[in-house]
């Protein structure tokens, strides 16, 4: 593509108020850029002239209003929106947007609140949605347990996320499991489905039945233990982050993998996201970004590094660890809080049921409950 013709001299200043000429031409307000309707961009890109300047410029009662050169196109801005803009772009999901935790700081269990108030006032649910966002986890008392009820819980917060367990499924012990959730076993520390992309972000555990012994369950903050990783062993950390690790799952009418690092990290190299299941976690293969020249070392310092992030998780002061009781529904972000539980007698009564949902429907509700509820 021929580079664009250089402006003219006089055809204006290549900035104005510190935002580039091209910068204020993409996000002008005016009705011919933008619908007035939906407030949605109307011109592409390349719609634009590829070399824009500003001609003229004048500020009066708080807007500033700017001509452009070549084709005259006229945009006022308000300062105040001006001024927002220039605020640093935030991902809400990485670790720099989060409280994050270890068992300590929650002496009583996940914060929790009463189902009947979390339903009944804006100010609750609120207050619980973004504990969710901000802790990675919140608890929901008194939720009627009868089977079913937890889908209501997740349709509190956003929608359900169907997957091939259904639009829910059950965690109790069966005959011929096809999943280790569905013995006595104890379960290490994990995130769900690790095998799906976009993988499930919120996951919801609701308890109609305990066991008599066994069975309480455990939340680790996966954020603050690879944090740690990150302090303790940097080499393990670059080698969780940049190895492509395969997930998988398979049953009869089901085949599921996806492909990822353990440790997802933003752009700026922050975290954002963990997958770790022991379960469904395939051999170790060469082509990572972190593989050394010998594939053998480079498989050897994997199963390293995952052990080390492992030890980390298996830490008691890490772990939160609780009892669900009936009408107990726990949720927690499914890209960053870890949950286990201990194994229980396989000939007992104890049954959740669980379902899936995601963090942008509970953000969205979040925000839009923040519209509503005053401060
Ligand atoms: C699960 C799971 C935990 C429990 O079903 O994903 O981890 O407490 N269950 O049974
Ligand atoms: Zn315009
Ligand atoms: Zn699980």
């Amino acid at each position: 593509m021929p580079a664009p013709p250089p402006s003219p001299p006089g055809a204006g200043h290549d900035q104005a108020a510190g935002f580039a000429a091209t910068w204020l031409r993409a996000n002008c307000p005016c009705g011919r850029c933008r619908d007035p309707a939906s407030g949605q961009r109307l011109v592409s890109l390349t719609d634009l002239p590829a070399q824009v300047r500003v001609a003229a410029m004048a500020e009066s009662g708080g807007e500033l209003r700017i001509t452009f050169w070549p084709d005259g196109h006229e945009a006022a801005f308000s300062r105040s929106w001006l001024a927002r803009q220039s605020a640093p772009a935030a991902d809400e999901r990485t670790e720099g947007a989060k409280r994050l935790w270890t068992a300590a700081a929650f002496p009583d269990g996940p914060p929790g609140w009463p189902w009947p108030e979390y339903q009944a006032r804006d100010a609750v649910r609120l207050a619980g949605l973004a504990a969710l966002l901000r802790d990675g986890m919140m608890l929901l008392r008194g939720v009627p347990a009868e089977p079913g009820a937890v889908l209501a819980v997740a349709g509190s917060m956003g929608y359900v996320r169907e997957t091939n367990y259904g639009r829910l499924f059950d965690v109790r012990v069966t005959a011929t499991p096809s999943n280790l959730a569905f013995t006595g076993l104890p379960i290490a520390p994990h995130t769900d489905n690790p095998y799906r992309d976009p993988v499930p972000t919120v996951q919801l555990l609701h308890c109609l039945a305990g066991a008599a012994a066994g069975g309480d369950s455990g939340l680790v903050d996966g954020f603050a233990a690879a944090g740690l990783l990150r302090r303790e062993d940097p080499d393990a950390f670059g080698i969780l982050a940049g190895t492509p690790v395969t997930f998988a799952y398979a049953d009869d009418a089901t085949e599921l993998r996806a492909t990822r690092p353990v440790i997802g990290l933003d752009p700026a190299g922050q975290i954002r996201e963990i997958r770790f299941n022991n379960r469904s976690m395939e051999p170790w293969r060469p082509g990572g970004a972190a593989d050394g020249p010998d594939p053998v070392a480079s498989a050897a310092a994997f199963y390293a590094a995952a052990r080390a992030f492992a030890e980390i998780l298996a830490r008691p002061a890490l772990m939160l660890t609780f009892r669900l009781e009936p009408g107990d529904c726990v949720a927690f972000d499914n890209t960053r809080v870890l949950h286990a539980r201990t194994g229980f007698a396989a000939t007992g009564t104890r049954h959740l049921q669980g379902c899936y949902a995601d963090l942008d429907g509970v953000s969205s509700t979040v925000g839009v409950l923040r519209r509503r509820t005053p401060a």
